[in-house]
């Protein structure tokens, strides 16, 4: 997809991998809508224009969080052509240590979220002469899906809601990108 002046939502700009592709989408000359719960650092740089990156504020666990941002977006930078999901909550902590509160907190953003803002992009989306959403799970979701795989799950580095989030993002087919209605 060409990124040319085409405007880009990324959540989790403020973290490793979303301040990262923030960087790369602006490089390529997108105007980026830099999403996290704390303050994103614009990233600056050879090729990257001082005004392609404006930070959002949202808490994407919370569902007004995800319908406001996009309100938000379009108001300020007027149409969507590209969502990526990169925001993420990785608790640690097996079957017996892991409390609900780290449970719900995991997927509300791992899964709920990503659900909640491709449903309000979308038909911004449709608008667009190329469009395309992005979504970033984990390896650890495709270990979730693997009979294999489940003793190490629950007792593995990774603990358990991320590795169960992540295979709730990749759907049962592993595709990382939803099938998006015409
Ligand atoms: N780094 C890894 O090794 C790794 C491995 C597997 C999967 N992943 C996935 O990649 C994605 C990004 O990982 P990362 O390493 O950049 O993580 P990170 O922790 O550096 O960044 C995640 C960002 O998401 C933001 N975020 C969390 N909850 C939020 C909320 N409620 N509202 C808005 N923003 C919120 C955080 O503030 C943070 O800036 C995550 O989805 C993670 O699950 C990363």
């Amino acid at each position: 997809m060409e990124l040319q002046s085409h405007t880009i939502i990324v959540t989790g700009a403020a973290g490793g991998i979303g301040s990262a592709i923030t960087a790369a989408c602006a490089r390529q000359g997108a105007r980026v809508a830099a999403v996290d719960r704390v303050e994103a650092v614009a990233p600056s740089g050879e090729g990257i224009p001082a005004e392609a990156v404006t930070p959002f504020l949202a808490d994407l666990s919370e569902s007004a969080g995800c319908t406001d941002l996009l309100a938000e977006v379009t108001d300020r930078l007027g149409a969507v052509d590209g969502l990526v999901n990169c925001a993420g909550v990785m608790r640690r902590g097996d079957l017996l240590e892991i409390d609900e509160d780290d449970w719900a907190a995991t997927y509300a953003v791992n899964v709920d979220a990503v659900m909640r803002l491709c449903r309000a992009a979308l038909p911004l989306l449709k608008k667009a002469d190329s469009a395309a959403i992005v979504n970033i799970a984990s390896q650890w979701g495709a270990a979730a899906g693997r009979r294999t795989h489940r003793v190490q799950q629950f007792e593995g580095r990774g603990g358990l809601a991320h590795p169960q989030s992540g295979q709730g993002l990749r759907g049962p087919r592993g595709a990382r990108e939803l099938d998006l209605p015409r």
